[in-house]
């Protein structure tokens, strides 16, 4: 199957040295790769791949000649754009797509999901939330019946290595350079520290699974820099702990959704997630409370779910 790549960041590179390793019954082969300073079209490698000018995704879409589109362009939480016209434009050309950006899926998964049904194709985006831990795949392969009345998580890796920078002396901006280098804060910082990122990860898994077709926008969203480095500090000397926590609940007025700093026992399970380590507990009418954890996931798993995506078309193309 050929693969079309937009955007060459930490995942895409990942995510070619895993297709390098994947055994020849899963054989992909990259037919272009587009990033905002450039476009590779053709039979491309993946360890060495030559850019030329940057060009129109619609144009790359065309010249390469793709079964599937793999969106890996930064994450825009405001409007979930171009990311939505690139997989438009991908189900259009009768292409299936995976992503890892949750733009799309915070902003638009209904209409996406249902323009890739009527175009025959499939929209998969395990890595969207929570870096390739199986959430998406886990309602829709193992919990069939199952209603998910709420969730509870820590879902962003970068506010969470800030405050413990914070609580170890250090500045905010010491914190936002150690998730830099991590590969896990967003291009822009500020989506990660001020909970667009969270917000646009409860959007997502509330659209996805609980069907609510809501955007960033409807999620009741604080980030941490109201949070100075010495209150930080001071807290954790009280035995508390801060995190930027994502709920969402449902109630008799509705769905109510919100990702904002919330100040914790360190005992609580939510204050164990330290470093990039993700935790979600799903709250289900069937299963009562079931969760999942990751433990200091870097851009491997991300891509590792990506992959999984991919795998998944191979298996099942009609679903
Ligand atoms: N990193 C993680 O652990 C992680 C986890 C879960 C999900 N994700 C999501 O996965 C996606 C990729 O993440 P990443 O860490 O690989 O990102 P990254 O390292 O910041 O790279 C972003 C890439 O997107 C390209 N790009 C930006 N705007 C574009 C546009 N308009 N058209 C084409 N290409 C464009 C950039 O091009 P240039 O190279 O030319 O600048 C760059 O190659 C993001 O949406 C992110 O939210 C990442």
């Amino acid at each position: 199957l050929k693969l079309a790549i937009i955007g060459w960041g930490g995942v895409a590179r990942s995510l070619a040295s895993i297709l390098a390793d994947s055994v020849p019954a899963h054989h992909f082969e990259i037919s272009g790769i587009l990033r905002r300073s450039g476009a590779a079209c053709g039979v491309v490698d993946p360890a060495a791949p030559v850019f030329g000018a940057p060009m129109p995704a619609a144009e790359f879409l065309e010249a390469c000649h793709a079964d599937i589109l793999v969106e890996l362009s930064a994450l825009n939480p405001h409007s979930g754009e171009p990311a939505i016209t690139h997989i438009r434009s991908a189900f259009e050309r009768g292409m299936h797509v995976v992503t890892a950006n949750k733009g799309p899926v915070a902003h638009a998964w209904r209409d996406l999901a249902a323009a890739a049904r009527a175009g025959g194709v499939r929209f998969l985006h395990e890595s969207a939330v929570m870096d390739g831990t199986p959430i998406f795949n886990l309602f829709r392969h193992n919990l069939p019946g199952v209603r998910l009345l709420g969730f509870t998580g820590v879902l962003n890796s970068t506010t969470t290595l800030v405050i413990e920078a914070m609580e170890r002396g250090e500045t905010f901006e010491e914190g936002v350079a150690q998730a830099r280098a991590l590969g896990v804060a967003e291009e822009n910082h500020t989506f990660d520290t001020a909970g667009w990122d969270a917000a646009a990860k409860t959007a997502a898994l509330a659209n996805v699974l609980m069907d609510a077709d809501v955007t960033p926008t409807s999620v009741d969203r604080e980030g941490i820099q109201g949070f100075s480095a010495a209150r930080i500090r001071q807290l954790s000397a009280e035995g508390k702990a801060v995190r930027l926590v994502c709920r969402a609940q449902t109630t008799p007025e509705g769905l109510r959704l919100s990702a904002r700093p919330e100040i914790l026992d360190r005992s609580d399970l939510l204050a164990s997630s330290s470093g990039t380590s993700n935790l979600l507990l799903f709250h289900t009418d069937r299963m009562g409370t079931i969760g999942a954890v990751s433990i200091s996931p870097t851009v491997e798993q991300t891509a590792y779910g990506v992959y999984i995506d991919l795998l998944d078309l191979v298996r099942y193309p009609a679903l």
